[in-house]
């Protein structure tokens, strides 16, 4: 098949942009070329020709000779009107905004639909980890089960910095954000809404199932206490936060929440910015990928292979959108958990369904027992700060 070249309109030159020039210049075989960047400030030192830079994004958007617009910048609601209107303006679309496009992934499909352009995203999720393509190409059957895993970078280094080097919570999450990986607003890391916007778009192309970041539990990392830590380390197990989509009697559910993880386990064993997925189906059984999730190149990376699939007309198809059973959302799954409050009253144990354990001293409680993910959702004792939880399964 004869490839074509492709100029290229850029949106936002910070992390991912400079990460995806320096992808691009150093890969020889690609053919595609920068044709303009579109910023917001630009007076910024940046470290390439300012012919390049422009503020008006119809320099872009409404020139005939660029034929992908790659969208990488912060702000959700813009993002969302550069992608739309590029897609009318037939122009194919590369984005990495995983909040932009969770947000929005019914009007993306049916702009795609309408306008036959295709809109390609793989930077979105597990950054340098090819799992999108994964899911929307080789399963596409009945017989994927679940998908989960670790898809922040930002909170798995922390979380590695705290059980592997012993270092403070604080310092571990500057870290990440020195190293650009933490997001500009990095309380959507830490209380896992970054991972949750990234396991909603994996969903759709896992089951076909539409499912709104609004749906879905998250609860992240922050509450993490020096107790927990030493709970976790006392049974043989790390922490790690894991979003999760899976199958349950017809139906999907889907959650990220913290979990306790033996040191046996696979996903135990990705550390720092490394994010790791494990995909389950019924005769393949368990299958894990591993890569860098976060930071200027790994992105970079994952937008480039999105622009180098344009250049053979590569477009998702959604396969699985229709499908004979489609999977509703459901949030009926009984959980194990660890709850760890400081004062009685402080929770509603009747919440649960049974318990195991109960501990107590003057300066901790801790329980441990099983919950429905339904009740854990709606529990107000949770929005208690001094309140945190883990999942033991
Ligand atoms: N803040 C994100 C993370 C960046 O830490 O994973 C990559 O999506």
């Amino acid at each position: 098949m004869e490839k074509k070249i492709i100029n290229l309109g850029i949106f936002g030159f910070g992390c991912v942009g400079q990460g995806l020039y320096e992808v691009l210049s150093k890969t020889k075989g690609i053919n595609a070329r920068v044709r303009k960047i579109c910023i917001k400030h630009p007076d910024k030192q940046r470290p390439i020709d300012s012919s390049y830079f422009t503020t008006d994004q119809h320099e872009i958007l409404d020139d005939p000779s660029i034929d992908v617009v790659v969208e990488l910048i912060n702000d959700t609601e813009a993002a969302f009107q550069i992608v739309s209107t590029a897609l009318r303006n037939g122009k194919a679309v590369v984005s990495a905004s995983k909040r932009m496009i969770a947000e929005n992934l019914r009007s993306l499909y049916d702009l795609q639909q309408l306008h036959r352009m295709p809109l390609l995203y793989e930077g979105a999720c597990c950054a340098s980890i090819p799992v999108i393509r994964n899911l929307e190409e080789y399963y596409d059957n009945d017989l994927l089960n679940g998908v989960e895993g670790i898809c922040n970078g930002s909170t798995n280094y922390i979380l590695s910095k705290i059980f592997e080097e012993h270092q403070d919570f604080s310092s571990a999450l500057s870290r990440a954000q020195e190293l650009g990986f933490a997001e500009s607003d990095p309380s959507l890391d830490i209380e896992g809404f970054d991972p949750k916007f990234k396991i909603c778009i994996l969903l759709l192309h896992a089951f076909g199932t539409f499912v709104k970041p609004a749906e879905v539990m998250n609860f992240g990392i922050s509450r993490l206490n020096d107790f927990d830590i030493s709970f976790a380390r006392q049974r043989g197990c790390t922490i790690k936060l894991i979003a999760k989509c899976r199958k349950q009697n017809g139906n999907v559910v889907t959650y990220v929440l913290p979990h306790l993880v033996p040191r046996s386990h696979l996903l135990s064993d990705v550390q720092n910015e490394y994010n790791g997925i494990l995909v389950e189906s019924t005769f393949a059984e368990n299958q894990f990928f591993v890569g860098k999730g976060a930071g200027g190149t790994a992105t970079g990376s994952a937008v480039l292979s999105d622009i180098s699939a344009l250049t053979y007309n590569y477009r998702y198809e959604y396969k699985k959108i229709g499908q004979s059973n489609p999977l509703s959302l459901t949030q009926n799954l009984q959980l194990k958990i660890y709850l760890r409050y400081t004062e009685a009253g402080q929770v509603d144990l009747e919440d649960f369904d049974s318990l195991s354990e109960k501990y107590e001293s003057s300066e901790n409680r801790y329980v441990v027992g099983l919950i429905n993910l339904s009740r854990l959702r709606e529990a107000s004792w949770l929005k208690n700060p001094g309140v945190n939880i883990l999942v033991m399964d």
